[in-house]
């Protein structure tokens, strides 16, 4: 009788043990299976997605490299292009920008449409004026904000990911001491309102779980000389915006916004800021102390933003809105500059 009821002990356990170790098996095929499948969630893919980039008008720019980080990860791209330079784009795109045009696969970048835009008008009403007396937008029509937004509606239905990468400062080679009332007005008007005005229209023709991203400069919070005409303030809007729109707009559509504090680059704006009669142009001067006094001390080039944009329009970043993300190499946490004559002596690391 003992040896049976010890028989029958024994073979549960076995029965035990043998569905312990093919739990423990399934187990570890699940816990693979799930970290393949979270390595593979890490390839961006944005096929499908429709973004609409405000902002852009030759290769040289950060709107430029996003269109291209947001094209090789697939999305289907459109642009806003400010109707004084429409021309000179179109002209651009149909010589082509050879290896700034190139994606990782070796193909061009396709631009699917380029709308003329200007930021600084929010409907048709406001731009009667300006077609009328301005010949720089003769034959131009449908370039205000809510106008653009209604034939990106009539061509795609919704759009994903809206980018604005824009700014103006008429007086921008002015001390904000000698800025005036107007120039200042057009800084914010053009580089900070528009921002608002874009989600305002854009905003409802956004699928849920869609980003919006800008960008910034860190003459928003400290003191950089050179940066005039009001933009320093314009582009402290901008970040405060970003704030109050992403909690906004994230309750209304469900969709993120974001800014880009972005270091110093050689586009066609920032060499518009001029130099004031010095050797080099402001911008020439921003790259090179970003270089000796960063603690990255390397070049900073557009991909750089254009892959950290790319991370803000895509399911990467789903937690992340309200925030300004520096892409500057790290100067923006600097409170020496280390080239300076009055640190001689000082142990820096080279
Ligand atoms: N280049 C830099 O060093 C730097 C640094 C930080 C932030 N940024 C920001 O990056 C963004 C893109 O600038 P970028 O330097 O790449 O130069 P960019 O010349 O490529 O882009 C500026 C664009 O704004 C457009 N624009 C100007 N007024 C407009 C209007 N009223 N409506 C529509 N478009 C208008 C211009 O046509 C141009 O395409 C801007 O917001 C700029 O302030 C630039």
């Amino acid at each position: 009788m003992k040896v049976v009821i010890l028989a029958a002990v024994l073979t549960n356990y076995i029965v035990v043990c043998q569905a312990f170790v093919q739990h423990a098996r399934l187990s570890t095929v699940k816990v693979a299976n799930k970290i393949s499948s979270l390595r593979m969630g890490f390839d961006v893919d944005l096929t499908g997605k429709v973004a609409f980039v405000a902002g852009v008008s030759d290769a040289s720019g950060y709107g430029w490299a996003m269109c291209r980080n947001l094209a090789a990860a697939g999305a289907t791209v459109t642009v806003g292009t400010w109707p004084p330079v429409l021309k000179l784009f179109q002209r651009g795109l149909s010589q082509g920008y050879g290896e700034d045009q190139k994606l990782p696969d070796g193909s061009d970048m396709k631009i699917a449409k380029v709308y003329p835009l200007d930021a600084t008008f929010d409907n048709a009403e406001d731009t009667v004026d300006v077609k009328a007396n301005n010949k720089r937008y003769a034959g131009l029509d449908g370039f205000s904000i809510s106008e653009v937004a209604e034939q990106v509606k009539a061509d795609y239905g919704k759009i994903d990911i809206l980018v604005h990468s824009l700014a103006n400062g008429p007086e921008v080679t002015k001390p904000l001491l000698q800025t005036s009332r107007a120039g200042y007005l057009a800084a914010s008007s053009a580089s900070a309102y528009s921002l608002v005005s874009l989600v305002q229209k854009f905003g409802p023709i956004m699928n849920e779980g869609g980003a919006v991203v800008s960008m910034t400069y860190i003459a928003s919070e400290i003191v950089i000389p050179g940066y005039g005409g009001g933009m320093s303030s314009a582009k402290a809007q901008l970040e405060s915006d970003t704030r109050v729109l992403a909690f906004e707009a994230g309750r209304k559509y469900g969709i993120r916004v974001n800014t880009i504090s972005a270091g110093p680059l050689k586009s066609r704006a920032a060499t518009a800021i001029g130099g004031a009669g010095t050797a080099k142009t402001f911008i020439e001067y921003a790259i090179d102390y970003l270089k000796a006094n960063s603690p990255l001390p390397q070049d900073l080039i557009s991909d750089d933003v254009g892959k950290a944009a790319l991370f803000l329009c895509s399911p990467l970043s789903r937690a992340v809105t309200g925030h300004t993300l520096y892409v500057d190499n790290g100067a923006h946490a600097m409170g020496w500059a280390v080239d300076s004559a009055s640190l001689q002596g000082v142990d820096i690391p080279k």
